[in-house]
């Protein structure tokens, strides 16, 4: 595995790759990485002739009393766990080779940036296409993967995709989870031993909606009533959001009878934590 932290030399090696016919296959990640991380890596490396990742914890994309500083860093880890998952190029560009100078362009993605995360984080989204954006220019792949774990993410990356014409593909893969069903994240790690332990009632939460859901309640508020009652009764956590969203638009939902998102945030006192959940509805009779 080639590691580059130059976007020039990253575009030289890509330019000759494509010359060849090669296929590419990208997966933007902040490191630190996780089975969450790999199993993109690896379903990348299974559909693509070339697979690169880029490692940069994006400044832009963290609010000023956010956790930026903290953001747990292991360059050396990431490299020998991408080059395991088979990465052939990890792109690990510094602050100042991605942000020359100041940065006076911002792509933002309307509307799908406001709720959720977006309200207890702004301008957050806007960071997030942002660097999207510029990867994709520097990379241009063919298909990007992302993760399920992050769905506001994947909707305002996908948006942004289709409006500004970026010819590759978006791959939405599962999230990946601990043995107790907490999802995998870098920010697990901040998280005491107690509140560790309760954290695994967020994915109960959102397992046990699903089957009231999946049982005939259609009532979203009833369900989102529910979730919250499990969260505030097993955990130490004051909760952000929960929500029950239009999977395509996260609009919110009031009788549940298509396909709809099921989407939290919550604090502990050390760390936010995010997850969610698609719940997918048959038609009923
Ligand atoms: P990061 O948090 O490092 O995540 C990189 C990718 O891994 C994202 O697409 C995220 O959704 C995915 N991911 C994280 N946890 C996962 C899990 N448990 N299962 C499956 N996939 C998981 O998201 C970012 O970085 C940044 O915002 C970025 C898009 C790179 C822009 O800076």
């Amino acid at each position: 595995m080639k590691i580059i932290k130059s976007i020039k030399l990253l575009r030289k090696e890509i330019a000759s790759l494509r010359k060849k016919g090669k296929t590419v296959g990208f997966i933007p990640t902040m490191g630190y990485f996780h089975e969450g991380h790999l199993s993109l890596m690896r379903q990348s490396v299974k559909e693509n002739d070339v697979s690169v990742v880029s490692l940069f914890v994006n400044p832009v994309q963290f609010g000023p009393k956010e956790d930026l500083s903290r953001y747990p860093r292991d360059m050396k880890r990431d490299a020998s766990l991408a080059a395991g998952a088979g990465v052939d190029i990890l792109f690990a560009p510094s602050v100042a080779e991605m942000y020359p100078s100041e940065l006076l362009t911002h792509v933002h993605v309307d509307a799908l940036s406001d709720g959720l995360c977006g309200a207890f984080r702004s301008g957050h989204f806007s960071g997030v296409v942002t660097v999207v954006a510029k990867l994709v220019n520097i990379v241009l792949p063919d298909v990007m993967y992302l993760g399920q774990k992050d769905a506001q993410q994947a909707v305002v990356i996908k948006k942004m995709i289709k409006d500004l014409d970026f010819a590759l593909r978006v791959k939405v893969c599962p999230t990946l989870r601990e043995p107790d069903g907490l999802a995998m994240s870098s920010r697990n790690i901040f998280l005491s031993p107690t509140e560790r332990k309760e954290a695994a009632a967020l994915s109960k939460s959102l397992r046990l909606a699903r089957q009231k859901i999946l049982k005939g309640e259609s009532d979203a508020s009833k369900i989102v009533s529910q979730i919250k009652k499990l969260i505030l009764d097993e955990t130490s956590a004051s909760i952000l959001y929960v929500v029950c969203v239009s999977v395509a638009d996260l609009k919110p939902v009031r009788r549940i009878e298509k396909d709809v998102l099921l989407a939290l945030a919550v604090k502990f006192p050390s760390a936010r934590l995010i997850d969610n959940e698609i719940v997918t509805i048959k038609k009923r009779c």
